[in-house]
């Protein structure tokens, strides 16, 4: 639902602007598509899941075609197409478009300007959408209407609902119809078109036990942070992960730097999970679902909360254990830099895993966490609900700050204005990171793994307090954890959330 806080803000300002510079919305999540075979921008498996998945995104209103069609998409961070499915194409015939389509023959502004050249290529195994380049008329959330966007329109493929892409242009899926392979992405169009000053926005997921987040694009909102909000200079992504033939030197993704991540158990003991001068490039994406930390990290978080390997490779551990006060803090840009602390009660529980393939009466859970992926880290749902984030694209920088949680008020907006100050930043955190490299990059994690069709739990080694054992008791007849073997899963394929990126495959 269009949030709109026009009218507060005028009595703030003494007047009505008839374009703030900005556009306010909430965000939903949902489970989507709990059906499809393959389910994208969730990074820990190398197979198709085959058990159901509660999957979560966070989707946001948007119109297509004149007049309107309603669809929600997936607001993702992690690229840079606006694409949605035909009411045609082969997902929504198979039912899976459950956020809608566009039947492009009730819209009289439907204007195909490269038939079949759409083709976005996400890397997971068989996640590609494709169909046509179409310029529509285009609104998102309560927008004016703006004419002539370039749309991916997907007439076949993995997912039954749409994407938009918030990040550069310059990561925008290849071929495309612009001549020099960037057309103006919808974050652009809203620029160009008057709607916001520059080209920067801010998203809060908050708590996995609300479903309402909101964007903003064009302000920040102190009430959805707490402390102060530090400015991070965005950095070049590991070598290769940018579409092909674009400039290796220049900055077209959220990538800061991760330089400490520390556990706190449930009494406060606290465990450093990385080396002195750690400096790890990070992508900060909504499209996906869980945090993708380098091997050595997520090997001792999977040690120390005892998670299991499935044959799907998913990590899993009882759901109990969301319950614990235990919490993982992330540290940007230097040790002086910028601290979020993600309780695992907002890391644990986004997949379940039936009863009879894991040991509890009530099945297992996700962990929320893996290993990295193509050299990858990537920080996810698992990361963001605790982050407020802005993004400013027109100067790459992101802004970081601990998300207030379950905060609806929008009483606090600020315009973000031309230039480069960003409302409520008065510091920057500036070091920054190396790549991935050797074995975090890539050595697969070591967990317990799964010897048969049902996963006995772990046995967790941090202190994760009362929710890893009274709560926790074993189903009948199950097996002891001792029984597992550790071993590395099986090798993931190329397993990137569409988040992450949009491969370019040139013809
Ligand atoms: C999106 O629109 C649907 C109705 O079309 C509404 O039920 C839902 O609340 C809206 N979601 C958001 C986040 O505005
Ligand atoms: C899109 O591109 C991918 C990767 O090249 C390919 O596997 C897939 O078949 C293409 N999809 C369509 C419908 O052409
Ligand atoms: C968009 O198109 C509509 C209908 O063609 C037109 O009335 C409107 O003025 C256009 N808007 C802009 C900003 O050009
Ligand atoms: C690329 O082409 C598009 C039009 O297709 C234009 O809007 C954009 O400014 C061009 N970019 C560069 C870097 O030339
Ligand atoms: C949701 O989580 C917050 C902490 O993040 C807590 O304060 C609140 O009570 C929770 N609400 C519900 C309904 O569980
Ligand atoms: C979390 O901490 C609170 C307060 O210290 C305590 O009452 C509660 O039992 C703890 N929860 C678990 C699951 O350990």
């Amino acid at each position: 639902m269009f949030l709109s806080i026009l009218a507060a803000l005028g009595i703030a300002l003494g007047s009505v602007a008839a374009s703030p510079g900005y556009l306010h919305y909430e965000i939903e999540r949902r489970l989507v598509n709990t059906n499809s075979a393959i389910i994208r921008r969730q990074l820990s498996f190398n197979a198709p899941i085959t058990q159901s998945a509660d999957k979560n995104e966070y989707l946001i209103n948007i119109t297509v075609g004149t007049p309107p069609q309603k669809l929600a998409v997936t607001l993702d961070t992690g690229s840079s197409d606006l694409w949605i499915p035909a009411a045609s194409s082969r997902q929504c015939r198979k039912g899976l478009c459950d956020a809608g389509s566009l039947d492009p023959s009730r819209s009289r502004t439907y204007n195909v300007i490269d038939q079949g050249g759409f083709n976005i290529t996400y890397a997971g195994p068989g996640d590609s959408d494709a169909g046509d380049w179409v310029q529509e008329t285009v609104t998102v959330g309560g927008s004016a209407p703006i004419n002539n966007t370039i749309i991916g329109v997907a007439l076949d493929g993995a997912d039954g609902h749409g994407v938009f892409g918030t990040g550069y242009n310059t990561n925008e899926a290849e071929p495309n119809p612009s001549p020099n392979g960037t057309y103006p992405s919808v974050v652009d169009r809203m620029v160009s078109e008057g709607l916001l000053n520059r080209k920067a926005y801010s998203l809060y997921l908050n708590d996995l036990n609300q479903t309402k987040g909101t964007v903003c694009f064009g302000c920040v909102d102190s009430t959805k942070y707490t402390g102060q909000l530090v400015a991070l200079p965005l950095q070049l992504g590991p070598a290769g992960t940018g579409p092909n033939g674009r400039d290796p030197t220049a900055v077209n993704a959220f990538y800061v730097t991760l330089t400490s991540i520390v556990f706190t158990d449930a009494v406060g003991a606290v465990t450093q999970l990385t080396p002195a001068n750690y400096r790890q490039s990070a992508l900060l994406d909504s499209g996906t679902t869980d945090t993708l930390l380098s091997s050595d990290v997520f090997s001792s978080i999977a040690a120390g909360v005892g998670a299991v390997g499935t044959a799907d490779s998913l990590y899993v551990v009882p759901c109990s254990y969301a319950s614990s006060n235990a919490t993982l803090t992330y540290t940007f840009g230097g040790l002086a830099g910028p601290r979020i602390t993600v309780p695992l009660s907002q890391v644990i529980g986004g997949l379940t895993v039936e009863p009879k393939k894991f040991d509890r009466p009530s099945g297992g859970c996700d962990l929320g966490i893996g290993g990295p992926i193509q050299g990858q880290v990537v920080l996810g749902d698992t990361f963001l609900r605790n982050a407020y984030v802005v993004y400013d694209i027109s100067n790459d920088i992101v802004a970081i700050a601990q998300a207030a949680g379950n905060r609806a008020e929008t009483s606090s907006i600020q315009v973000i204005p031309t230039g480069s100050s960003i409302p409520g930043v008065s510091s920057t955190a500036t070091a920054r990171g190396t790549q991935l490299t050797g074995s975090a990059a890539t050595v697969l994690p070591k967990v317990l793994s799964a010897t048969g069709s049902m996963v006995t739990a772990g046995t967790p080694t941090f202190n994760l307090g009362a929710a890893a054992t009274a709560s926790n008791a074993r189903a009948p007849g199950s097996g002891a954890s001792n029984g597992a073997s550790v071993v590395g899963p099986a090798a993931p394929k190329a397993v990137i959330g569409a988040g992450l990126m949009a491969i370019a495959f040139m013809l």
